[in-house]
């Protein structure tokens, strides 16, 4: 299969929260891969070092990566702060870090609630508003917030991740509306069931593939790369009057 590069991501300067593993990690390299100055927030620095090792392509900028949990907004804040203070502003958002760990209803406390919207919401707000200042400098941005099919084909165990995925299109419309006069753009990527390690490892059983032959239209696997190529898109100037959006990647599943 042969993909697009898009001259206008050439020198972009892109934000990925999350990009250590994962789908976040196909964020970084794909953006790195079109040209773009990629930097990242990431906990986990085994798995954001182990990226980098891998992406010394000559020629390229290399990603810069930011040591940080998105559950410490003043950290974060701080850490968006200093990368363009001697970086420059940011053109780019993905709002990419959560983490699906199930939950039975009986087991949740008011503060393992707190910690799992700390983790599945509120930092996408505060990156957002960290780099909007930035982005009307530039004249414009966008903001890509990944959701999720979760919620929206009803599955089970997890009902805070997915109240929490389910706010994320809400936050995408509201912000769209009210950024919209100053050039930037805000939409919700919303992925099927993708296989990335960690799903791969933990819930991608023989039983889980025939769910998915049988839910989704295409019989192909959901890659990260392919959550990627909409980020690339919706980043890019192609989209231009795409905002306010729901943008589904889920082998028609949903
Ligand atoms: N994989 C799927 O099937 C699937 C389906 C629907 C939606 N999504 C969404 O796609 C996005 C990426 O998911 P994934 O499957 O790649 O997840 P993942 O767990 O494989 O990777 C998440 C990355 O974010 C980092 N991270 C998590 N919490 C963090 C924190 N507090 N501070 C800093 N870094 C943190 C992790 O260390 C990891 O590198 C998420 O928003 C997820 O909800 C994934």
């Amino acid at each position: 299969m042969k993909f697009a590069q898009y001259p206008s991501l050439d020198n972009r300067h892109v934000l990925v929260t999350g990009g250590g593993s994962g789908i976040g990690a196909s964020h970084v390299e794909q953006f790195y891969r079109q040209g773009a100055r990629v930097v990242f927030i990431e906990r986990d620095e085994a798995a954001a070092r182990s990226l980098l090792d891998k992406l010394d392509e000559q020629g390229r900028t290399k990603p810069v990566f930011l040591h940080a949990d998105l559950r410490d907004i003043e950290v974060i804040q701080a850490v968006i702060a200093d990368h363009c203070a001697t970086c420059g502003d940011i053109d780019v958002l993905v709002n990419n870090a959560a983490h699906d760990e199930r939950h039975e209803l009986d087991s949740v406390s008011v503060e393992y609630w707190d910690e799992r919207i700390a983790l599945n919401l509120r930092h996408l707000f505060f990156c957002t508003q960290s780099v909007v200042p930035g982005m009307v400098r530039r004249g414009g941005g966008s903001v890509v917030n990944v959701g999720s099919f979760s919620w929206r084909v009803g599955l089970g165990g997890m009902p805070i991740y997915t109240a929490a995925k389910a706010g994320i299109e809400g936050l995408t419309r509201g912000l769209a509306r009210d950024l919209g006069q100053q050039g930037i753009r805000v939409n919700t990527l919303v992925p099927g069931w993708v296989m990335t390690k960690r799903q791969l490892e933990l819930w991608v059983t023989e039983e889980g593939k025939a769910e998915i032959q049988r839910r989704q239209c295409l019989e192909e696997l959901v890659m990260p790369d392919d959550i990627a190529r909409m980020a690339l898109w919706l980043a890019s100037d192609d989209s231009r009057m795409c905002t306010s959006q729901s943008f589904v990647v889920d082998g028609g599943w949903s």
